[in-house]
C-alpha cells in the first residue's frame, strides 16, 4: 500500500519546495507566541476535556475526564471480605517490568535486599522498550548538568520540582556509564566518541542513542542483567491494590494472576511502583504511542493509598504520530527524524513551524495547521495530518543516512510499500506521555511511608512538558534511586498487621462525593471491544 493518488498531489508540492526549504531557516516562537499557541490549540487547554475529581488527595482539582474516570472507580477487591493471608514475604516488592522497575530491582538486589519483581505482562513489555530517539546525558565538553537543568526547567514551563530535576541531570553521566558497563551499545563516532544530537528544546546536542531503538536496547541490557543476577521475577502478575499497615505505611500488595485468575498477597517491607503511564486511557480520544499495558495502574493504587498527584492536568502529545497508513495510526515517529533535519510541511508545501520547538508547542502548531488553517492533508479515511519531509535527511547528511540512523522506522514504512527516503511521512500529534503523576521526593518516596514510585508513574520532574530523551533518563535515574532508598529502608522496617482500611475509606469518599459508578480500576488492560470504552 503506497500513498494513494489523492495524497500524491500534496506530495508533489513537498517535492517542489524541498530545494528552496533546504536553505530556509524558520525562526523559533517567541515566549508570547508560544503562550498564545498553547492556549488556543493544545488539548490541555480544552475546558470540556476536564472535570473535578471528587475523592482523594487531589479532590477539587480539574483533571482530564479519563483520569477522573479511573480515580473515581471501585477497587477490584472487596476490602470487607478479602482475605489478607500472606502468600509470600520479601524485603522489596518491585511492581513493574520496564526500565524503572528493572533498574530498581537491580540496585536493591545489589544492596543485599531480598527482591521480588512482578509485572503485568512480560518482562520488558513497557514504554521503555518502545522508546526510539535516545537518552539525554550531559557528558560533552560544551555541556554540563547545569545547562541540562536549565533546558529541563524551560521545557517544563518552570513548573518542575527543582530537587528532582537536579537529581535527574546530576545522576545522568553516572547512569550513562552504568548502562555502558552493562553492555549498552551506544552509537559512536569512528574515533569512539559518543554520537549526540539535538532534541526539541535542547540547547546542546546531548541525545545519546542506539539507532532508533534506544529504548529496546536499554530494555535488552537491563533484562539480561536481571536474569544474570537471578533476581526473582514473576510475569502476568499485575498488582491491583496496595496494602498498608494499620499505622498507614505501605507493606505489600494484592496481585492478580492473569493466568490462574487467583489473587496473591505479598507482604514486603518496602514497595516500589514503576508501572508506567496512562497512554492507553486515550485522553481526549487521541491515539497513543504507548504500550498496551499503559493503563495508569500504579497511579490509581497509590492515589487510593493516600498519595497525591502533581500535574495530572498536563498530557504530552507527541507532535509526530503516524497518520497514515491506518494500521499504524498513532505510533511514534521519533523526534530524531526532525533532529536529523526533516521539516514539517503543510498542504501548500510550506514549512510552518521550527522543527524543534518543545513538544507542546510543536504539537499545537500542527493541530492549528490542520484544524484552523485548513492546511492539513486528508487520508482516505478522513484523518488529517501534515508532512514530515524525511527525504531531506539524505539530502542534508548524504545518501544512506536515513537507513543507517532510522533502520526501524525505514522498515516500519517499507512494510506498507512506502519508501521514506523518497516520500515524506504523514503525521499528526498522538498521546505520548503522562507529564504528571505521583508526587515523590528525590529518593522517590511518596507521602505514603515506605511506598516509592519511579518513572512515568511519578510526577514533578518534567513539570508540564517533558523534553525528548528525559524519559529514558528518568526511569534509570529514579529507578536506581528508588531501588537504593527502598533497600536501605528495609533495615528499619518491622512487619505490622496488614490492612485494606484505606480502600474502605476511599469507598466512603466516593459515596460522600456522590460518585455512583460500577467502573473498576486499575483498568489492567484497555478494552477495544465494541462494548468497551474506546
Ligand atoms: O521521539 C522520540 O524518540 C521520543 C522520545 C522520548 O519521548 O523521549
Amino acid at each position: 500500500m503506497s500513498y494513494p493518488d489523492m495524497m500524491r498531489a500534496a506530495i508533489k508540492k513537498v517535492e517542489e519546495t524541498r530545494k528552496k526549504r533546504l536553505d530556509e531557516t524558520f525562526s523559533m516562537l517567541s515566549p508570547e507566541e508560544k503562550k498564545e499557541l498553547l492556549e488556543n490549540f493544545h488539548p490541555d487547554y480544552r475546558d470540556d476535556a476536564f472535570r473535578e475529581v471528587k475523592v482523594g488527595a487531589n479532590k477539587g482539582q480539574s483533571l482530564p475526564h479519563e483520569v477522573v474516570d479511573i480515580l473515581e472507580a471501585r477497587s477490584r477487591i472487596d476490602p470487607d471480605s478479602f482475605s489478607l493471608d500472606v502468600d509470600r514475604e520479601v524485603d522489596v516488592l518491585v511492581i513493574g517490568g520496564g526500565g524503572g522497575g528493572s533498574s530498581a530491582a537491580l540496585i536493591a538486589d545489589a544492596l543485599g535486599a531480598e527482591v521480588l519483581q512482578v509485572t503485568k505482562l512480560r518482562m520488558g513489555d513497557a514504554n521503555t522498550m518502545m522508546a526510539q530517539g535516545g537518552i539525554q546525558i550531559a557528558d560533552k565538553e560544551n555541556d554540563s548538568p547545569a545547562i541540562h537543568f536549565l533546558d529541563v526547567m524551560g521545557g517544563g514551563g518552570f513548573a518542575n520540582k527543582p530537587d528532582l530535576v537536579k537529581a535527574l541531570v546530576m545522576d545522568a553521566p553516572e547512569v550513562g556509564k552504568w548502562l555502558e558497563d552493562l553492555g549498552y551499545m551506544f552509537d559512536k563516532e569512528e574515533d569512539g566518541r559518543m554520537v549526540t544530537r539535538h532534541g526539541g528544546g535542547t540547547s546542546r546536542k546531548r541525545m545519546h542513542s542506539a539507532r532508533d531503538y534506544s529504548g529496546a536496547e536499554i530494555m535488552r541490557t537491563l533484562r539480561d542483567e536481571v536474569q544474570n543476577r537471578e533476581v526473582p521475577t514473576i510475569e502476568f502478575l499485575p498488582a491491583v491494590e496496595l496494602l498498608l499497615t494499620e499505622e498507614g505505611s505501605c507493606q505489600g500488595a494484592v496481585l492478580y494472576d492473569l493466568e490462574t485468575e487467583e489473587y496473591m498477597v505479598i507482604r514486603a517491607k518496602t514497595v516500589i511502583l514503576a508501572t508506567g503511564g496512562f497512554g492507553r486511557i486515550h485522553v481526549s480520544g487521541f491515539p497513543t504511542t504507548n504500550h498496551y499495558g499503559a493503563t495508569a495502574d500504579g497511579l490509581v493504587m497509590a492515589y487510593r493509598a493516600g498519595a497525591n498527584l502533581l500535574f495530572m492536568d498536563s498530557t504530552q502529545f507527541h507532535p509526530t504520530g503516524a497518520a497514515f497508513p491506518e494500521q499504524i495510526v498513532g505510533l511514534l515517529i521519533t523526534e530524531k527524524v526532525r533532529g536529523l533535519g526533516a521539516q514539517l510541511v503543510n498542504n501548500e508545501g510550506e514549512q510552518f513551524v521550527y522543527p524543534l520547538e518543545t513538544r507542546d508547542a510543536e504539537a499545537s502548531a500542527i493541530i492549528r495547521e490542520c484544524e484552523d488553517r485548513g492546511r492539513g492533508i486528508e487520508t482516505p479515511t478522513g484523518m488529517k495530518g501534515v508532512w514530515l519531509d524525511s527525504p531531506m535527511i539524505d539530502q542534508i547528511h548524504g545518501k544512506g543516512t536515513l537507513k543507517k540512523e532510522l533502520p526501524a522506522m525505514f522498515r516500519q514504512f517499507d512494510r506498507f510499500d512506502i519508501d521514506i527516503t523518497e516520500d515524506p511521512i504523514l503525521i499528526y500529534p498522538t498521546l505520548h506521555y503522562q507529564n504528571g503523576g505521583v508526587e515523590i521526593d528525590a529518593s522517590c518516596e511518596t507521602r505514603v511511608k515506605n511506598l516509592f514510585v519511579a518513572g512515568e508513574t511519578s510526577g514533578g520532574v518534567h513539570g508540564k512538558n517533558r523534553l525528548m530523551g528525559n524519559s529514558l533518563l528518568d526511569v534509570l535515574v529514579f529507578g536506581r534511586r528508588a531501588g537504593r532508598a527502598a533497600a536501605e529502608r528495609v533495615r528499619e522496617v518491622k512487619f505490622g498487621k496488614l490492612s485494606l482500611d484505606h480502600v474502605k475509606d476511599y469507598n466512603r469518599g466516593l459515596e460522600e462525593g456522590g460518585v455512583e459508578t460500577d467502573r473498576v480500576s486499575p483498568m489492567l488492560l484497555p478494552d477495544y471491544s465494541a462494548e468497551g470504552s474506546f
